[in-house]
C-alpha cells in the first residue's frame, strides 16, 4: 500500500492572515464545510487567542465538522494553548498547533530571547499541550533560515516531549525545491527521535516557489504532510496553492507514489467560495482553478484536443469540478431545484428562515437576469448574514442621478444597529456619490486602497461583483458586494468591508 499525504489546510488561518481576506465566523463556517466536503485531513480554522471572533469561529467549526481534523494555532505559551483546547473541546478530532521562531535573526530581533529561552519555552509548551490533547503539531518559525544544529535540538526536545507533526515552515519563502528537500532530509537523519512524528511542509511563495518547494520536501525530504491554502491564499505572495499540490501528487502518481483522501472533484467549489468570501480574484491563467485552466484557443490544440484529449490535456476538467458548474438555475427553478444547488456547492443554510430568505433573493434576482449560475447563488448566499440583521451596517436601497455634464447625486438607505438611516451626497460619479453618502452616516474614517468591478459570468446581464479594500488604523479589510446594478454591489461591498472593520476591531496578529 502506498504512503498516506497528510493535506492540512490553513486557508482559515495563514490565508486569513494575508491583508485584507479577514473572514466572519460565518463564512469560515461555510468555507469549513467545503473543506470537509473536499476531504482535506486537517482544518487549520484559526487562531483562538487572536480575537474573541477567531475563539468562537474555532469553536463553531469545531462543533460541526466531524470528518476533518480541526486545529488552533497557538504561541507557545499556557495561555494560548489552553484558550486552542477550550475553543477544539467539542471537536470529533482536534490538534493544537503551538510554534516559536528559532532563526537567530527571529529570536534576536521579534523575540528578544536567547536560544535557551525558546528551547525550554518550545519544550514547554509541547509539554502543557500534550497534556491536554493528544494530538500537538510544532512549528519552529522561520526554520529554514535556522541554525541546523539549534534545531535538531529543538526539534529533538519537543519530539521527546511528544509532538506528533513537526512542521518545518520556510516562512519568507526563501527555499529552493533540492536545497529545501535536502535540508528536510538531513533533520531527519539527524535527529534520533525524528520516526517518532509525521514531518509536514509548510511554504511560502515569496519567489513563486512554494508548490515546488513543498513538493521537494514531500519526495527528497520524505515529509507526509502538505500545508496549504485554497488558491495559494495568504500573506505576501501567498502559500502552496492546495489544488496545485494536490493535483501535482496525484496527476504524477507514478513519481510521487502517494495517496490522499481530496476529493479533487470539490476544488473548483472551493476555490470560487473562496474567491468569491475574500475578494481575492483567481487569475485566469492560474492552475488548475483559473478560467483558462482547460481552454483550448489555439486552433492546432483545439484540433488535438477533438482527436483525443490527451494530446494536450493532462488532467480532466471534470476531476476538479469544472463541468459540474455547468448547470444553471433560472426563473421556474423551484425551492427545491435551488436547495439542491446549494447542498451541491457545499452551502448549508442556518435554518428554514435563512433559506426562504435565500430563495426570496433568488427569486428576485431570476426576474432580472434569465440565467443563474453557480457564482450568483454563492454571492447571493454571502449576503445572507446581512440580510439576517447579523451585521452592524445592512444595505436598504440606493437612488442615483447621472446625467453627462452634470454632477452625480445618489441616497443611499441603509440600517446601523438595525435602525435605518439616510444619507445623500454628490461624487465625481455615481459610485462615488453612493459611497460619499454611506460615509455621511458612518463617519468611519477608513481609506479605501483598492475598487475593482468583475464581471461574475462574463455578460453584461451578469451580475457586478464589487471588491472594496479599506484600511484603518493599520488593519486592512476586502469587502465583496454583487448586483447586477454595479452602483448597488459598490454599496454593498463598502458595507461589508465596514462591517469587517467593525468585527475586527480586536485582532491580535500570530506573527506579530
Ligand atoms: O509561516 C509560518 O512560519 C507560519 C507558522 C506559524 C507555521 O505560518
Ligand atoms: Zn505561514
Amino acid at each position: 500500500m502506498a504512503d498516506k499525504l497528510v493535506i492540512f489546510d490553513t486557508t482559515l488561518r495563514d490565508g486569513e492572515q494575508s491583508p485584507g481576506a479577514s473572514m466572519t465566523r460565518d463564512e469560515k463556517l461555510r468555507i469549513a464545510r467545503q473543506l470537509e466536503r473536499l476531504k482535506v485531513d486537517v482544518i487549520e480554522a484559526g487562531f483562538a487567542a487572536s480575537s474573541n471572533g477567531d475563539f468562537e469561529a474555532i469553536r463553531t467549526i469545531a462543533n460541526t465538522i466531524k470528518d476533518s481534523t480541526i486545529c488552533s494555532l497557538s504561541r507557545a505559551n499556557d495561555r494560548d494553548i489552553s484558550l486552542a483546547a477550550e475553543a477544539l473541546k467539542n471537536a470529533n478530532s482536534a490538534r493544537v498547533h503551538t510554534f516559536i521562531a528559532t532563526s537567530a535573526l527571529h529570536m534576536e530581533k521579534k523575540l528578544r530571547m536567547t536560544p535557551d529561552q525558546v528551547f525550554e519555552q518550545a519544550r514547554q509548551a509541547v509539554r502543557f499541550a500534550r497534556n491536554l490533547l493528544s494530538d500537538v503539531e510544532f512549528s519552529p518559525e522561520d526554520a529554514y533560515r535556522s541554525d541546523e544544529d539549534f534545531l535538531c535540538r529543538v526539534i529533538e526536545a519537543v519530539i521527546n516531549e511528544g509532538a506528533t507533526t513537526i512542521n518545518v515552515p520556510d516562512t519568507v519563502g526563501y527555499a529552493i525545491p533540492e536545497l529545501y528537500g535536502n535540508f528536510i532530509k538531513n533533520l531527519r537523519q539527524r535527529i534520533p527521535n525524528s520516526d517518532k512524528a509525521i514531518w509536514s511542509v509548510h511554504c511560502h511563495n515569496d519567489l513563486g516557489m512554494a508548490v515546488a518547494n513543498s513538493l521537494a520536501g514531500v519526495k527528497i525530504g520524505g515529509a507526509r504532510q502538505i500545508e496549504c491554502t485554497i488558491n495559494g491564499l495568504g500573506e505576501r505572495a501567498g502559500n502552496c496553492s492546495l489544488e496545485e499540490v494536490v493535483m501535482a501528487v496525484r496527476t504524477r502518481r507514478d513519481y510521487f507514489g502517494l495517496d490522499m483522501s481530496v476529493d479533487a472533484t470539490q476544488i473548483l467549489a472551493a476555490s470560487r467560495m473562496v474567491s468569491q468570501t475574500t475578494g481575492f480574484v483567481v487569475q485566469p491563467n492560474k492552475a488548475v482553478v483559473g478560467a483558462n485552466a482547460f481552454a483550448h484557443a489555439s486552433g492546432i490544440h483545439q484540433d488535438g484536443i477533438l482527436k483525443a484529449r490527451d494530446t494536450y490535456e493532462i488532467m480532466r476538467a471534470e476531476d476538479v469540478g469544472w463541468t459540474a458548474n455547468k448547470i444553471v438555475l433560472g426563473k421556474l427553478s423551484g425551492r427545491n431545484a435551488f436547495k439542491q444547488r446549494l447542498l451541491e456547492l457545499g452551502v448549508q443554510m442556518e435554518s428554514e428562515t435563512e433559506t426562504n430568505l435565500a430563495f426570496a433573493k433568488f427569486k428576485e434576482l431570476a426576474d432580472r437576469k434569465s440565467e443563474i449560475f453557480d457564482e450568483d447563488i454563492l454571492a447571493l448566499v454571502s449576503e445572507e448574514s446581512v440580510a439576517l440583521g447579523k451585521e452592524q451596517f445592512a444595505f436598504v436601497s440606493l437612488a442615483q442621478h447621472s446625467e453627462t455634464g452634470e454632477m452625480p447625486q445618489a441616497t443611499v438607505i441603509m440600517t446601523i444597529a438595525g435602525k435605518e438611516v439616510t444619507g445623500t451626497s454628490n461624487g465625481n460619479g455615481p459610485v462615488d456619490a453612493s459611497l460619499k453618502a454611506i460615509e455621511a452616516n458612518v463617519k468611519s474614517g477608513a481609506e479605501m486602497v483598492l475598487y475593482s468591478v468583475n464581471a461574475i459570468s462574463g455578460s453584461t446581464e451578469s451580475q457586478g461583483e464589487v471588491t472594496v479594500r479599506l484600511q484603518h488604523s493599520g488593519r486592512i479589510v476586502n469587502g465583496v458586494g454583487a448586483d447586477p446594478d454595479i452602483v448597488v454591489a459598490s454599496a454593498k461591498a463598502y458595507l461589508s468591508a465596514l462591517n469587517k472593520l467593525h468585527s475586527q476591531a480586536d485582532r491580535v496578529s500570530a506573527q506579530g
